[in-house]
């Protein structure tokens, strides 16, 4: 399997802690972790199998168009690159009792993004283990990548991960 690139933002926070969990599952020697807010489509065009992260801060509570502050400058870069090569597969923060109306909602506006230009997504995940009203990551019945609440269902965190992971390390190149 080629390296991974792992692009994620906001730093600080639970999205990336949810990073350091991947790196420590993968393998640290397999992968790089870059935060967006660093990043351009150069970067991201050195790897094939990509991860990205991020989380949804407020697409209710402030009517942000775009999905967090980290990601504003590396979302006009999704348009560079040359998406015949890649697999994505992406992971989502949010908080499912708070913001029950608008679970990962983030998660949906960045796949819905990639969709739009032919991206190949890996890693879509069942409802069925969740419990929310509405989300934008709904696309076809199924989230688009994997949502995880570390408000208040961290203890579910790390089999989420380890299951999504399995699965998405066999289909990377
Ligand atoms: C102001 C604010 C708005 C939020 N809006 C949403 C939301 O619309 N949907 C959701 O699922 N979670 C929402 N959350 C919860 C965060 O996504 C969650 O706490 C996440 O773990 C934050 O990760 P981070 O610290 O890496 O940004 C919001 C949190 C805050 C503080």
């Amino acid at each position: 399997m080629n390296k991974i690139g792992l692009f994620y933002g906001p730093v600080g926070g639970a999205v990336e802690n949810v990073a350091r969990k991947i790196v420590k599952a993968v393998g640290k020697e397999k992968i790089d972790v870059i935060p967006v807010k660093d990043a351009n489509a150069t970067d991201l065009d050195k790897y094939e199998n990509v991860i990205f992260g991020i989380s949804t801060i407020g697409s209710h509570t402030w009517e942000r168009e775009t999905p967090s502050k980290d990601w504003d400058n590396f979302l006009p870069e999704l348009e560079k690159i040359n998406y015949s090569n890649k697999l994505f597969a992406l992971y989502g923060l949010g908080d499912h009792i708070t913001y029950s109306l608008h679970f990962v909602d983030s998660l949906g506006i960045l796949g819905r993004k990639l969709l739009d230009q032919d991206a190949k997504i890996i890693g879509r995940c069942s409802t069925s283990d969740y419990d929310f009203e509405d989300s934008e990551a709904v696309i076809d019945g199924e989230f688009i990548g994997l949502g995880l609440d570390e408000d208040y269902e961290a203890d579910k965190t790390d089999k989420r991960i380890t299951s999504w992971l399995d699965r998405i390390l066999t289909e990377f190149k």
